[in-house]
């Protein structure tokens, strides 16, 4: 008898909504839909976000079901994000969650949205997964954190930011850079062109593995300022080493301080994960940090698992599956739901 069991993920935290199908570990459908309206506005705007959330989820769960080749009765139990993320975005995953399971009769299980980033490196693509304990440096658009990963339940935050997130730092300064949102993945590709250190920014001075961006996005504002009232076209003329530079700062900043944690831990194991795990400067310099220690091994997720995706929620909901730890109807999402 076939006993892996199929899980369907739910993810709308934000401005995608997805839906997955896995067997076991391996991914069956990953479907999801962006929302393109927010890059009129510079930004997410969470009523739009909940509205199209509302549009979209019943499209995304049919198509992952018929992707996946998968009828709604062979499903074992449905995963959901419960948090962190916008509220009336949460909602409407959560809401559909639970009457899905409802009309099949079948367990809810809850995800945290960043735990889900997390277990996306033990979606079975014949890659090799983390090996317990490891670090998991998780970037975002809205967080920045450096997890402690005991097991797939046991995680803990030892490094955290206290402002802005590292995406956010992307997607602020492209903003300033005239770059619609989200920004960072057009920094990546436009730094490619550019001089990493044609212009220097403040540092932050942040104790412990904790992160600071808020001082860093002044610092470029101000640059960016003082700059274009000499020159109106300052930013047209130094494009390329502008995003070169922004880029190379961010990921400094996340770089000196996965060095502080491998340290202080004595953990050998990196994985990187979130939207800004993407960037292609960030997966650089840490392949070079790995290669330069051969007692140090570096888990880059594949692309399409670091932004947000209802796979990564789905293998999330696979391991609370095994034990069995199923959530109740009477659960509901959390903004700000931590681990
Ligand atoms: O994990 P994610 O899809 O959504 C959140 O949970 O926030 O992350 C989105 C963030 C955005 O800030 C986006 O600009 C950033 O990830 N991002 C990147 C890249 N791809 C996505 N930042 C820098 N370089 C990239 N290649
Ligand atoms: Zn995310």
């Amino acid at each position: 008898m076939d006993s892996e069991p199929i899980i369907l993920g739910i993810e709308s935290s934000c401005d995608d909504t997805s839906a997955s199908i896995l067997k076991g570990r391996k991914v069956l459908s990953n479907v999801i839909s962006n929302q393109e309206i927010h890059s009129l506005y510079g930004g997410v705007v969470p009523e739009l976000a909940s509205r199209a959330h509302e549009q979209n989820i019943i499209p995304v769960v049919d198509t992952a079901l018929s992707k996946a080749n998968i009828k709604k009765n062979q499903i074992s139990a449905v995963a959901y994000t419960n948090g962190p993320g916008l509220l009336g975005s949460l909602l409407v995953g959560s809401s559909f969650a639970k009457s899905f399971s409802l009309g099949l009769g079948i367990p809810i299980i809850t995800v945290n949205h960043m735990k889900g980033h997390i277990l996306s490196h033990f979606i079975d693509e014949g890659n090799e997964s983390p090996s317990f304990p490891f670090l998991c440096l998780t970037v975002s658009g809205g967080h920045t954190q450096i997890v402690q990963v005991e097991s797939p339940t046991i995680m803990n935050v030892i490094g955290t930011t206290l402002d802005d997130a590292a995406g956010e730092a992307f997607d602020k300064s492209a903003k300033l850079l005239g770059i619609a949102y989200p920004g960072g993945p057009l920094i990546d590709k436009y730094s490619k062109k550019g001089n990493i250190h044609a212009f220097t920014f403040g540092k932050p001075k942040v104790k412990n593995l904790d992160f600071s961006f808020s001082g860093l996005k002044t610092s470029i504002l101000y640059k960016i300022q003082n700059n274009t009232q000499k020159d109106p076209n300052f930013i047209k003329d130094n494009f390329n080493d502008l995003c070169a530079s922004i880029q190379y700062s961010i990921v400094s900043i996340l770089i000196e301080k996965i060095k502080i944690a491998i340290m202080q831990t004595g953990i050998n194991n990196l994985a990187i994960a979130g939207g800004v795990s993407a960037n292609t400067y960030l997966r650089e310099e840490l392949k070079k940090l790995s290669s330069n220690n051969n007692n140090f091994k570096l888990y880059i997720p594949k692309f399409e698992y670091c932004t947000d995706n209802a796979a990564m929620i789905a293998i999330a909901g696979y391991f609370k599956y095994l034990d069995k730890d199923y959530a109740n109807l009477n659960e509901t999402p959390s903004a700000s739901l931590t681990f």
